[in-house]
């Protein structure tokens, strides 16, 4: 299902999905006219609130139907539960958001959701401010929520994020660094454990049985994974301008995703490919690392061949497919973990979510 159709999947929590909006643009004004300015900016440019929408899907299957696993609540509890499901399908937009007004700054980009990013727009000490002032704000959202656990899984959230970006800049240019098992922690760190995170939230404040809790961590583990293997083979599928931002980035960070790792393995190149594109690879790499190389004409025109050359032998190997594949086999297990929640209808559109993230093509 195209991205242009998560509005018309998402139907069933519209309302709750504009209040968050709502509650994002609402938030307290920073002291100073150009961190206003710049905060404005990158709350603006609004995506696909896929962290929100899953948040909000699960809290409303919790609430409407009070399931045997949920412990009671007192009344005045149940009361707050759809503001503070609110809250905190913000607190995960906010945090998403930071850490992608840092991320914009670590990788130098111009362009994110087809847009100026707010670096480019406002310069990196501001696009890191912005970052900074929404953690600031999620932290007094978590406080507001006032449930010690939530603000522990938060807490551990923001450790995971940097963990797993660190490990990306530690492997990148490195084709030796990037084993499996790098992948995968770094993978955790920067994308699944956010999802996880807001998952088990929503589990939590709703007084979840610890059984529950968890499997609704695993579902957004797991749909996390997916998510960032999806991520990783649309870089080679899609073109910069359905992306919105550059294709083949990654590569041109030095990062070797996982259409690489698989096309390495890949039966359907011979030896005497797989050598070549590990070849490529490495000078690809080469000559992008900024600590090495010069950008001149020449040297661009040889990265684009690099490039080329990459893609076409990824291509070959059935990597895309490949990938494909093993996130399917994460959606899977997503899959599995929604079947303690109650039969409702936001359980089918979690069903649903997972089809999109298989499809999506931004
Ligand atoms: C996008 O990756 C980046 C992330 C998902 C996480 C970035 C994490 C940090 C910068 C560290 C922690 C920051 C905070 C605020 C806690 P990408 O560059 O692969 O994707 P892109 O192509 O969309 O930029
Ligand atoms: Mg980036």
């Amino acid at each position: 299902m195209p991205t242009a159709t998560i509005a018309s999947l998402l139907v069933l929590v519209s309302p709750e999905l504009v209040a968050t909006r709502q509650y994002l643009l609402n938030l307290m004004p920073a002291q100073t006219k150009p961190l206003m300015e710049s905060v404005g900016y990158s709350l603006g440019v609004s995506g696909k609130m896929v962290r929100p929408a899953m948040a909000l899907l699960t809290a409303k299957a919790l609430q409407e139907t009070r399931f045997s696993h949920q412990a009671p609540l007192a009344d005045e509890m149940e009361a707050v539960l759809p503001e503070k499901s609110i809250a905190l399908s913000a607190v995960a937009e906010m945090i998403h958001l930071a850490t992608l007004l840092h991320d914009d700054v670590l990788d130098d980009a111009d362009l994110r959701r087809g847009q100026a990013t707010t670096r480019f727009q406002f310069g990196n000490k501001l696009s890191i401010l912005s970052g900074d002032w929404l953690l600031a704000r999620a932290s007094q959202t978590l406080a507001e929520i006032g449930n010690l656990r939530i603000v522990r899984i938060f807490s551990d959230v923001l450790a995971y994020l940097c963990d797993g970006e660190a490990l990306q800049n530690e492997a990148a240019y490195s084709l030796e660094a990037t084993t499996w098992d790098y992948y995968n922690r770094k993978t955790f760190g920067k994308t699944a454990s956010l999802f996880a995170a807001t998952m088990e939230s929503v589990g939590v404040l709703h007084g979840c049985d610890e059984p529950v809790v968890q499997a609704l961590r695993q579902y957004g583990e797991s749909f996390g994974v997916a998510f960032q293997l999806i991520d990783d083979l649309l870089d080679y599928t899609q073109s910069s301008e359905t992306l919105g931002k550059p294709a083949l980035s990654d590569l041109k960070q030095g990062l070797a995703n996982a259409p690489i790792l698989l096309a390495l393995e890949s039966d359907s190149l011979s030896l005497a490919e797989r050598t070549a594109l590990k070849g490529s690879i490495e000078a690809l790499f080469q000559l992008c690392n900024p600590a090495l190389a010069e950008e001149t004409t020449d040297v661009l025109s040889r990265q684009e061949a690099l490039c080329v050359a990459i893609q076409t032998a990824v291509l070959k190997a059935n990597a895309v497919e490949d990938t494909q594949k093993l996130a399917d086999t994460y959606l899977q297990q997503a899959e599995k973990s929604l079947a303690v929640l109650p039969e409702h209808p936001a359980k089918e559109v979690l069903k649903a979510l997972l089809a999109f993230n298989q499809t999506r093509q931004t």
